[in-house]
């Protein structure tokens, strides 16, 4: 990864060269409502870029229509597993389709929290230490050796989901029972006190990290997707020295895990300063409210300049 070289980002690739791309959204994970508005928004850019786009709605027949329709290209905007974990990658490098993000490999293994944190910490990138929880022992232990406050995740949701902070060994249990409907690994990590910020590569590039704020606990699925007073900044408000030292991390543990085409990164700070690293999103958000095309803005690409690059980098990488 390279840094702030921003105007390399544009895509030069004429429109016609991207053949007939389809737009692959919706999905069936519980991130479906997100990647539906996500989708909406790149198929209209693509589309008023004089893109051939076929809209997929990925369900069943997904196979099908990718054979009927005579796809040159995909763009993936599916968010959580089915979608973003290596299996519609996988099944696109079997078809010698090329498609956008990441390839098989960094898209599993950034959908998986605690391998990521494990190939990370291996690096010594830092990440909030953490525990598996299988069983209420678990809890009891995790609470002895981690300390209260801590925050309990899903090992692969996105957008929030099933996640709590709790501050006891009964909340503890409670917030495992209910993170363990959603998946079957859970894990619970060391609660990080301080400002969090959400930084995108793209093209091999970081991006002007954005400082995230809201009223809420944590940033929620209310505070990311619902919520007027989510406060974003950028620039991010860190030093100069610190934000320098927040991309150059960024660019490690991206390529620690392999990103390719686009990504985005969240970050926690704590009281001394330390940064510490949550997880990866190989497809992020598209929304009107979402953070990459925001981080886009200020590198001075709209967001329509924004899904070309993202589709121009899947040319670069693949053919
Ligand atoms: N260790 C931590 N300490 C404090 N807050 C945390 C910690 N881990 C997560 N959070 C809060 O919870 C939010 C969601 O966490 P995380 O990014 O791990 O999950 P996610 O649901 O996969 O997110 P995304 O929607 O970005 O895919 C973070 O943005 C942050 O506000
Ligand atoms: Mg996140």
């Amino acid at each position: 990864m390279t840094v702030n070289q921003y105007d390399k980002l544009h895509s030069t690739i004429p429109v016609k060269d991207f053949g007939r791309v389809a737009v692959l959204y919706g999905g069936k994970s519980a991130e479906r409502e997100v990647s539906l508005k996500s989708g909406a928004a790149v198929i209209e850019a693509l589309t008023s870029a004089g893109v051939d786009v076929v809209a997929i709605d990925v369900g069943d027949d997904l196979l099908q229509r990718l054979l009927d329709e005579k796809i040159d290209r995909a763009f993936i905007i599916l968010h959580g597993r089915g979608g973003e974990d290596g299996s519609m990658q996988g099944l696109l490098e079997c078809l010698g389709i090329p498609y956008t993000g990441s390839g098989i490999l960094a898209s599993a293994l950034a959908m998986d929290k605690l391998r990521t944190k494990q190939v990370w910490q291996s690096l010594g990138i830092p990440t909030p230490r953490h525990a598996v929880l299988g069983s209420e022992s678990d809890c009891i232990s995790a609470g002895t050796e981690l300390g209260f406050p801590l925050i309990v995740k899903p090992a692969h949701e996105g957008s929030s989901i099933g996640m709590a902070k709790v501050t006891s060994v009964d909340e503890l249990i409670a917030a495992w029972k209910d993170a363990a409907t959603y998946d079957s690994q859970v894990l619970v990590e060391q609660w990080i006190h301080g400002p969090e910020f959400t930084i995108a590569t793209l093209r091999g590039q970081v991006l002007p990290p954005i400082a995230l704020g809201t009223p809420h606990t944590f940033y929620d699925y209310d505070a990311k997707y619902l919520a007027s007073d989510t406060q974003y900044r950028i620039p991010c408000g860190l030093s100069a020295e610190k934000e320098q030292e927040l991309i150059d991390l960024t660019a490690r543990a991206c390529d620690a895990v392999g990103i390719a085409g686009w990504g985005r990164l969240d970050v926690m700070q704590d009281e001394q300063g330390r940064f510490w690293l949550l997880e990866v999103n190989t497809a992020p958000g598209m929304t009107d409210h979402s953070l990459v095309p925001m981080a886009a803005r200020a590198a001075g690409l709209d967001f329509q300049q924004l899904v070309l690059a993202i589709l121009a980098a899947s040319v670069e990488a693949r053919g």
